[in-house]
């Protein structure tokens, strides 16, 4: 932990036009700097660093932030290790805050077991291709395969001697102990014996996305087919196979740069992909590709495209990718290749210029590929063709974006000739079973029946809890137009209140805006809203906050986010309105009739969203037969349209300043 007197001198160092110009060539433009985006491929510059303001904003890709963002983004840093990198540029010392025993016994643990695999891969690369046994077994196995020398170094290939522990005994000659070489899974020990895990295997090392090597993969080169192609690292502190994805931190310049990720399967396509020079391409190693992994990809590009195997196990493994991917809505592609060919046979059957043309000419989004795969057997048969409608909009439903499913929707109407209303009319069927099959499990989950042996007759004398479910971030447009009105306005005193005695008081932006919302008990459906409202509340009577900076440099990288994409210059400003008659230029002359206004508007959509709620609930309620529910939703229904009604009548009694 670093203290947060050194984060804060650190924050106070970094100069953002000097951080970001270490990287980027910037011009200056009026107040700002403009330049080419680092994170996507453009050429007219959208990428904008305001100094006063100390953030950065590409208006192409949608990325901003304050330096340590951009750190943390460029470089792919943790927050902590974004700060070092700056304390480093500007010799600032780094004094870290006492950790507790198992803090630190947990930290080293896991460094000790990442320095004992940096040690293993230099190990094994220097065994490969300096000693006889590494070059006459590995090397020439690895040129045999026709994998060329720069490859073999930009991956660090490697080889582990052919013995029962040459390695082991080797490393803990150098000091490296053996608690470390285990827990890494590089050394195999029983009570009685010790022997290395990937003897006479060459070796793929597995980089996380900083770089380092956290596990290794290792391939035998014996054709007996009891022994396993690849044996690879056990699950350890460093290594969880399900969220690291082979190849990434190789790839991830030109997965920002080009904006696609190619994913294949193994080790191998990996390598002979960019031997063929393509190089923004992972593996999932062989395993169904988990959410953790396309969160990763995420991190650097939303279009992915799946490149699999022709056969019949690879066209039942893309299906089965392309609804996991779509769930965490990415663009996704799919290239199947001919049959028989791997992208590591393929990609060596032509040049490279020939292998970018055919995967451009043949990746197709999933519609079409589903459709065409899925048409082969219909026949022209309304039955299958029926069938084969409903499984796409299945997959069209999971979409979390309503404008991508509307594309999809698009896609599909002209592609298998079904009118666009009927595909919309059934993916909102789907979403909406969904959505009662969730609230109906909620409400099972809280109305048991009494009958049952398991009944709890504490829980059933709870209130109905049917409002459990909220699938969706609502009303997220009005939430984020308060906090950008608050992040700069907060303390301006604009309105007039009396108080007990009659007393005229003035109230704040912030004070105005938090007291009605705290008065109707109102709270978001999202976390970080939340957080920052609390943190405007918080920050009431301290009349040093400063909410632009605060937030901007606020350590949580979604709350600097936030307010730096409401505080980007050209974020649209609320509406310009006329005031007594004469038409004002700025909101901030402005702002006692908009701040109730979007006040009134945010309570509007809110409270309208939870009739909506209430009536589904209400119907729900009743198709179980549930009455008390049922009587409970309607008062809460009725009572909240008293609450639409006060709204203006509230609003009404503020005299304007
Ligand atoms: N794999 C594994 N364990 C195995 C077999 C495969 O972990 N016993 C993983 C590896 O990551 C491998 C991927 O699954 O790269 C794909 O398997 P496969 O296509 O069989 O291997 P290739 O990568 O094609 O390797 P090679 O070309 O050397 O046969
Ligand atoms: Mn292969």
């Amino acid at each position: 932990m670093i203290d947060q007197y050194t984060i804060d001198r650190i924050i106070d160092a970094a100069e953002i036009s000097e951080v970001v110009g270490e990287f980027v060539t910037l011009k200056r433009r009026g107040v700002n700097m403009l330049g080419n985006c680092p994170f996507h491929n453009e050429k007219t510059p959208s990428f904008t660093v305001s100094p006063a303001k100390g953030i950065f904003k590409c208006f192409g890709c949608g990325k901003g932030g304050n330096a340590v963002n951009f750190i943390m983004e460029h470089e792919s840093l943790s927050y902590p290790e974004a700060l070092k990198w700056l304390a480093k540029k500007y010799s600032i010392d780094v004094k870290e805050e006492e950790e507790t025993p198992e803090q630190i016994k947990q930290k080293d643990d896991r460094e000790s077991m990442m320095i004992v695999s940096a040690y293993a891969q230099k190990y094994f690369s220097r065994y490969l291709n300096e000693e006889i046994e590494g070059r006459s077994v590995g090397l020439s196995y690895l040129r045999e395969r026709g994998i060329r020398d720069e490859i073999i170094k930009k991956f660090d290939l490697g080889f582990c001697p052919d013995g029962k522990d040459i390695f082991s005994q080797n490393a803990q000659k150098q000091g490296y102990k053996m608690e470390f070489l285990e827990k890494s899974g590089l050394t195999i020990k029983r009570d009685d014996w010790v022997r290395d895990r990937f003897a006479g295997r060459v070796m793929f090392p597995i980089h996380n996305v900083a770089g380092r090597v956290i596990a290794f993969g290792g391939r035998t080169l014996k054709s007996d087919k009891n022994i396993a192609k690849y044996l690879n690292s056990p699950e350890s502190e460093i290594y969880h196979k399900s969220r690291v994805l082979y190849g990434i931190y190789q790839a991830k310049r030109d997965i920002t740069r080009l904006d696609k990720c190619y994913l294949v399967e193994g080790y191998t396509d990996v390598l002979s992909m960019h031997q063929a020079g393509i190089e923004n391409v992972v593996a999932s190693s062989g395993t169904a590709l988990t959410h953790d992994q396309i969160r990763l990809i995420k991190r650097f590009t939303p279009n992915i495209t799946i490149i699999y195997d022709g056969d019949a196990a690879g066209i039942k493994a893309s299906l089965r990718g392309i609804d996991l991917v779509l769930e965490e809505g990415i663009n996704v592609k799919v290239l199947l290749l001919p049959d028989g060919e791997d992208p590591d046979s393929f990609s060596r059957s032509m040049s490279s210029s020939q292998l970018t043309a055919y995967i451009a000419e043949n990746e197709t989004d999933f519609i079409r590929f589903k459709t065409k795969l899925l048409m082969k057997g219909a026949n022209n048969d309304p039955i299958e063709k029926s069938r084969l409608v409903n499984d796409i909009v299945r997959s069209i439903a999971i979409v979390p974006d309503a404008i991508t499913r509307s594309i999809y929707i698009q896609d599909c109407s002209r592609l298998m000739d079904v009118q666009e209303e009927v595909l919309y009319d059934q993916v909102r069927k789907i979403i909406q079973k969904q959505t009662e099959d969730l609230q109906k499990k909620s409400y099972r989950d809280n109305h048991q029946n009494p009958f049952d042996p398991d009944f709890d007759p504490e829980q059933h004398n709870q209130k109905p809890q049917v409002a459990a479910v909220k699938s969706q971030y609502t009303c997220e447009i009005e939430e984020r137009e308060i906090i950008r009105i608050m992040l700069k306005y907060f303390h301006e005193e604009v309105f007039e209140e009396e108080d007990e005695n009659g007393e005229p008081i003035s109230l704040s932006v912030g004070q105005f805006v938090l007291e009605e919302i705290d008065n109707d008990g109102l709270s978001s459906d999202n976390d970080l809203i939340n957080r920052v409202l609390d943190l405007f509340a918080e920050n009431l009577d301290n009349p040093a906050f400063k909410p632009a900076p605060f937030f901007i440099h606020h350590s949580d990288p979604q709350i600097s986010q936030l307010a730096t994409d409401l505080l980007a210059d050209k974020y649209i400003e609320s509406k310009r309105w006329k005031k007594g008659g004469a038409f004002v230029e700025e909101e901030h002359e402005i702002l006692d009739l908009l701040v109730p206004k979007i006040v009134q508007e945010y309570k509007l959509s809110k409270v309208r969203f939870m009739l909506k709620e209430l009536e589904k609930q209400i119907q729900s309620a009743a198709a179980t037969g549930n009455w008390d529910a049922v009587m409970d939703c309607q008062n809460q229904h009725i009572n909240l349209k008293k609450v639409a009604k006060d709204l203006s009548e509230q609003l009404g009694n503020r005299t304007i300043l």
